[in-house]
């Protein structure tokens, strides 16, 4: 495995398992089997509905917690003061855990400050060893390392080789965030995995259209987190650490950056009004 120092010391593992659109029945299992292939950071989300599932397969695992990362992100309905605190609370206890190794904002709606000033607290009581956001563009990143009390150390956002996110990146390193991409594989859209260039560079070293892209994303300085429900597919994700690319290599995927989103992009009037009207209707968490 290999590392990052977030800006506050704490290690992260640079590749995790993720858990979205998992069902929580579902999900225990799966954890099992990524902890088996050896993922130690799993990333779950309140909205995701599958903490549960991830706390107990932790719990099972017989891997000593402190191996583990386990991050989780606060929902949109959980925002504002004093609800976040309760919700982060209530993530602890379907998690079966007494801290969280990353807590987020899952998005940069609605009352986010708030929420965000909870984390902050939630981080000084040692309930979280490093907090951050998700979905924040460079704008709102400056915002919050301006503003905030304890700054980000971790933004999600979808990244992926279509978009790759330099701009952000770029912002984000100055200011000491580390990058984590949610999406790593595009999930699957764009035909991802039968990606011509993708393939051809696979299979000069043997590899999958996932791995090289892991790898790419990987040697930018990117956190990937991965999901699959696969166990042979688990595997073969995380077998990224004993191949290197090329300059070359690197130049041909750096070429296939759109610099647009393939899956869900906040800068889109209509899809985030379709992200507010669940934002009424989420149950809330605590
Ligand atoms: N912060 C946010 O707003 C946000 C948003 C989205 C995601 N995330 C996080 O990021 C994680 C990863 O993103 P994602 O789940 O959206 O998508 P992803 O990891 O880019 O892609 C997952 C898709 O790829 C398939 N797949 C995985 N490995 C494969 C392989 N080796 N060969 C062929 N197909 C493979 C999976 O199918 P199978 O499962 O059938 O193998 C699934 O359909 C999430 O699980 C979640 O933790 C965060």
């Amino acid at each position: 495995m290999e590392y990052t120092t977030l800006s506050n010391g704490v290690q992260m593992p640079m590749l995790g398992y993720g858990v979205f659109q998992i069902d929580n029945a579902q999900t225990e299992a799966c954890v099992a089997d990524a902890i088996d292939c050896g993922y130690r950071l799993i990333d779950t989300a309140q909205a995701y509905g599958n903490e549960e599932g991830v706390g107990a397969a932790i719990a099972k695992s017989g891997v000593s917690r402190d191996e583990l990362f386990i991050t989780s992100k606060v929902w949109v309905s959980n925002y504002g003061d004093g609800n976040a605190m309760r919700s982060i609370d209530a993530s602890l206890r379907k998690l079966e855990t007494d801290h969280l190794d990353l807590m987020l904002l899952h998005q940069a709606y609605g009352d986010y400050y708030g929420a965000y000033r909870d984390l902050e607290k939630a981080y000084e009581q040692g309930k979280v060893r490093a907090i951050g956001v998700s979905n924040f563009d460079a704008n709102r990143i400056l915002d919050i390392c301006t503003f905030a009390k304890v700054k980000p150390m971790v933004n999600q956002i979808e990244t992926h080789v279509y978009w790759q996110q330099r701009e952000n990146h770029e912002v984000m390193q100055k200011l000491g965030v580390a990058h984590e991409a949610w999406g790593p594989f595009a999930e699957g859209a764009n035909g991802f995995f039968g990606d011509p260039t993708l393939t051809a560079i696979g299979q000069k070293y043997g590899r999958g259209v996932g791995q090289v892209a892991l790898r790419y994303l990987m040697d930018l300085g990117v956190i990937v987190i991965p999901k699959s429900t696969h166990k042979e597919r688990m595997a073969q994700n995380i077998d990224v650490f004993d191949f290197r690319l090329s300059d070359e290599d690197r130049r041909q995927i750096a070429a296939m950056d759109a610099n647009r989103s393939i899956i869900f992009d906040h800068r889109n009037p209509k899809v985030v009004a379709g992200l507010m009207n669940w934002f009424e209707n989420a149950p809330k968490q605590a």
